[in-house]
């Protein structure tokens, strides 16, 4: 599997997930997807502790203790979970959570310690000196951020140079080929601010696999069965601009003698800044179609034909930028110094 840098780190071009083991994916099942993982060269498992409240942690446990050297172990920060309790990201909050995360995992040290989301309720600086401790100690390696708004991603970053503290070296966001928000606004930060990109729900959850069809939704899947707040509700991912998406995917797919979702990994992975998409297979069968999507290559025409259907929302001010002044859609930043972490 190919690889890239991401901050201090060399990982896999594909993240695995975590988010269902212990959950919807049994353990013993859980601990073979991460070995089958890792023996075809991914290195780079990412979790959170708010997974099934802690167990998806718990169920890395056992393979960690045997394999600890062979990953770079992403978690995250923010949600409510029963150990330490509360939620947040408040200082004493923060320091606890990665305690609690560190011995359900079993871990001496996270390498990716990631912002779930941003808390309003504490001041940023707090937060991110409390991060910028959590590196100074030896607890996490590097810092990243996860569903921020670019204001308050730029905002963080500038913050974290200015004081001299640990930076974020990622973002998580929502990026797929059916949710291309990302681009207006996130994608061109995190390019000029040097920080990598993990595209989380890289196939709408389970959308873009050729599973869904306009006359055939599975009962059990994961778009037919999610409440309506969830970002992958069967109103907003199954419409008739996405079902297009996953004609063009099919289409491609056959033309390579490849699963339709190896397509779609393979249209992000071509995206400039993308780093690793995190990959959330719930059995060892699907892991194991998605797993070669790192060399397949796609040519312009057919990138050009899968970001067709369903581009990203054409706003202001890009729209007239774009077509009163004749700026490219997403102008990029000059600067004389780098800002960290490049
Ligand atoms: N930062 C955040 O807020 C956030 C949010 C969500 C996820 N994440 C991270 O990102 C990871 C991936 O997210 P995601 O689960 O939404 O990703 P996804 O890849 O878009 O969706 C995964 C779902 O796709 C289906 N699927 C996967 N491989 C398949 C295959 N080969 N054939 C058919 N269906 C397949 C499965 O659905 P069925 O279960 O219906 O079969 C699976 O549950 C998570 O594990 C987690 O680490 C982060």
């Amino acid at each position: 599997m190919r690889r890239t840098t991401l901050g201090p780190f060399e990982v896999s071009r594909l993240c695995l997930g975590a988010m269902l083991m212990g959950g919807a994916t049994p353990a013993d099942q859980a601990r073979a997807m991460v070995d089958r993982f890792v023996d075809s060269g991914g290195n780079f498992v990412d979790t959170a502790d708010v997974y099934g409240d802690g167990a998806s942690e718990r169920t890395l446990a056992p393979w960690l203790a045997r394999h600890r050297d062979r990953v770079v172990l992403a978690t995250k920060v923010r949600f409510g979970v029963s150990d330490p309790g509360g939620e947040g990201l408040s200082p004493e909050r923060i320091r606890a959570a990665c305690e609690a995360s560190l011995r359900r995992l079993g871990v001496d040290t996270i390498d990716l310690y990631q912002v779930h989301a941003p808390d309003p309720a504490v001041p940023l600086e707090d937060t991110l000196a409390a991060l910028d401790g959590l590196v100074r100690a030896g607890k996490v390696r590097a810092l990243g951020a996860s569903n921020f708004p670019a204001w308050l991603l730029a905002w963080a970053v500038a913050t974290q140079d200015r004081e001299g503290w640990a930076p974020f070296v990622s973002l998580q966001p929502q990026y797929s080929l059916v949710e291309r928000t990302a681009e207006l606004e996130l994608l061109p930060l995190c390019r000029a601010a040097g920080l990598g990109v993990l595209p989380w729900g890289p196939l709408g959850a389970g959308f873009l696999t050729g599973r869904y069809r306009r006359d055939r939704m599975p009962a059990d899947g994961r778009v037919s069965t999610a409440p309506g707040d969830l970002e992958e509700a069967a109103d907003r991912r199954a419409t008739e601009r996405n079902f297009r998406v996953v004609d063009a995917a099919t289409e491609i797919a056959e033309r390579h003698g490849r699963p339709v979702a190896q397509v779609a990994l393979a249209w992000l992975l071509g995206v400039p800044g993308v780093t690793a998409p995190i990959i959330g297979p719930r059995t060892p069968a699907q892991l194991e179609d998605l797993l070669g999507a790192t060399d397949l290559d796609l040519e312009d025409a057919e990138r050009a034909r899968l970001s067709e259907p369903a581009p990203p929302p054409d706003v202001s001010p890009h729209r007239m930028l774009r077509d009163q002044i004749g700026l490219p859609d997403v102008p990029t930043l000059r600067r004389h110094r780098p800002t960290t972490p490049t």
